[in-house]
C-alpha cells in the first residue's frame, strides 16, 4: 500500500450508519445557499455539491457559490464543484477553494449545455479521454483530501465509458456519481441504470447512481437495481423536498410518511422567503420561483392546472393567490410522491435555457 492509499481520507458518514448514502445533485442558480438550508428543513440529504465554479484563465471562484460553503449551516458536508480543462487554472483553484470549509472537490464531467460543452468543459470533456486521465492526474495530485467525480456516461455515445472509468479508478477518486444519460440524451431520455451498475463494479470508490430517482421508492429499486452506494437527486428534490427524509424512511423499512398540499404550500412561501433579497425586483423574483414550481406542479394535480396558472402569475400576491386556490382548497390531500405523467416541467419563457445548464 503507497503512503497516499494509507493516509487515505474517508468519506463524511451519511445521517444513519449502514443505509446507502444520498446527495443533492448540484443545480446551477438552484442549490445556492438558501435552496441548501430549504432542503435542510425538510431532511438534509448526506451530501451536498454546489453549483459550478467555472475555470478558466481569469476566473475567480464566485462569491455567491462560495456563500454555499462559507456559510454552509445545515450540519451536513458541501463539497465543491468544478468546471474546466486547463490544468494550471484548476489546480489553482483547488488551492483557492481549500481555504474554505469543503468537504472536498468535485470535476464535473456531464454538463451537457452546448455553450459549455462547445469549450470542451463538462460533458464536452468526455469526447476526450485521454485529458481526461491527465486532468483527473492533476487533480489527484492537487487535492490531499477527497476528490470526487461527476460524470455522465459519455457524449453521444458510451464507447470511451470504460476508459473513463478506469482512470476514475486508476487515480483514486473517493466517490463517483454516474448521471446514466450521455451528453446528447441530455435531460429527457431513460436513464441508462445498467451503465451505472457498470461503473460500480468497475471501480472501487463507492459509486452515486444519479438520473430520476422520482420518489424514495424508485430510490430504492434504482439501488437494488445498481448497487450503487447511494444516490443523487436533484430536480426531484425541488419537486419534493422530503424526499432525502422519506429515502431514509424507506432505506430503514418503515412507512414513508406522505405530504399534503397545505405542507407544500408551507414550502412555496418558505422557499420564496428564502430566495428573495432586496436588491431583486419582484417581477424577476416570481419569475424565478416559476422555476422551482414547474417542479413543484407536477405533484399537485394530474392536468397541470396548478402550472397552467402559475405560468400566468406577474406579481407575489398573484403568485400566492393560486397557490391558495390549489394547494388549500383541499390541503389534506396528499401530494403525488411521483409526477403525474404528463404533467412537463418545462422552462418558463422568461427563463432563458441558453443562460444556464438548466432543462
Ligand atoms: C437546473 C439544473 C442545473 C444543473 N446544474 C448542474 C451543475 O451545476 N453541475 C452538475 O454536475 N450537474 C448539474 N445538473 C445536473 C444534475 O446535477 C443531475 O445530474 C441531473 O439533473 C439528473 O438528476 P435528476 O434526474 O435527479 O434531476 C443540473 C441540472 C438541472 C436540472
Amino acid at each position: 500500500m503507497t503512503q497516499a492509499t494509507a493516509t487515505r481520507q474517508s468519506l463524511p458518514a451519511g445521517h444513519i450508519a449502514g443505509q446507502p448514502l444520498t446527495a443533492l445533485a448540484p443545480m446551477q442558480d438552484v442549490t445556492d445557499l438558501a435552496f441548501m438550508r430549504v432542503i435542510a428543513h425538510y431532511g438534509a440529504p448526506d451530501y451536498y455539491v454546489t453549483e459550478f465554479f467555472r475555470v478558466h484563465a481569469q476566473s475567480r471562484p464566485e462569491k455567491h457559490i462560495l456563500r454555499s460553503i462559507d456559510e454552509n449551516d445545515t450540519g451536513r458536508p458541501v463539497f465543491a464543484q468544478l468546471i474546466g480543462e486547463d490544468i494550471t487554472h484548476l489546480e489553482r483553484t483547488v488551492a483557492a477553494l481549500l481555504r474554505h470549509p469543503v468537504a472536498g472537490i468535485d470535476l464535473n464531467l456531464g454538463c451537457p449545455a452546448p455553450k459549455v460543452y462547445k469549450k470542451n468543459v463538462g460533458g464536452g470533456l468526455l469526447r476526450e479521454p485521454g485529458r481526461i486521465d491527465e486532468i483527473l492526474a492533476a487533480l489527484r495530485a492537487a487535492v490531499p483530501g477527497l476528490f470526487t467525480v461527476k460524470m455522465r456516461i459519455g457524449f453521444d455515445d458510451t464507447d470511451a465509458f470504460d476508459r473513463i472509468l478506469e482512470s476514475v479508478d486508476r487515480h483514486r477518486a473517493d466517490l463517483l456519481t454516474v448521471h446514466g444519460r450521455t451528453v446528447k440524451e441530455m435531460y429527457r431520455s431513460e436513464v441508462r441504470y445498467p451503465m451505472i451498475a457498470h461503473a460500480v463494479r468497475r471501480v472501487r470508490c463507492p459509486v452515486l447512481a444519479n438520473g430520476n430517482e422520482t420518489s424514495a421508492a424508485a430510490a430504492s429499486r434504482i439501488l437494488e437495481e445498481t448497487n450503487a452506494a447511494g444516490v443523487m437527486i436533484g430536480r426531484h428534490a425541488i419537486r419534493n423536498p422530503w424526499i432525502f427524509r422519506q429515502c431514509r424512511q424507506q432505506f430503514a423499512g418503515e412507512p414513508v410518511t406522505p405530504v399534503t398540499l397545505s405542507e407544500v404550500r408551507e414550502y412555496v412561501e418558505r422557499l420564496y422567503r428564502a430566495t428573495q433579497s432586496p436588491e431583486f425586483p419582484e417581477r424577476a423574483h416570481v419569475n424565478k420561483m416559476k422555476k422551482y414550481l414547474n417542479f413543484v406542479g407536477q405533484g399537485v394535480d394530474p392536468d397541470g392546472a396548478f402550472l397552467h396558472d402559475m405560468r400566468r402569475v406577474t406579481s407575489e400576491a398573484e403568485l400566492f393567490t393560486v397557490c391558495d386556490q390549489h394547494l388549500l382548497s383541499a390541503s389534506d390531500r396528499i401530494f403525488a410522491d411521483e409526477p403525474y405523467a404528463g404533467v412537463i416541467a418545462r422552462p418558463n419563457c422568461e427563463t432563458p435555457t441558453d443562460q444556464t445548464c438548466s432543462l
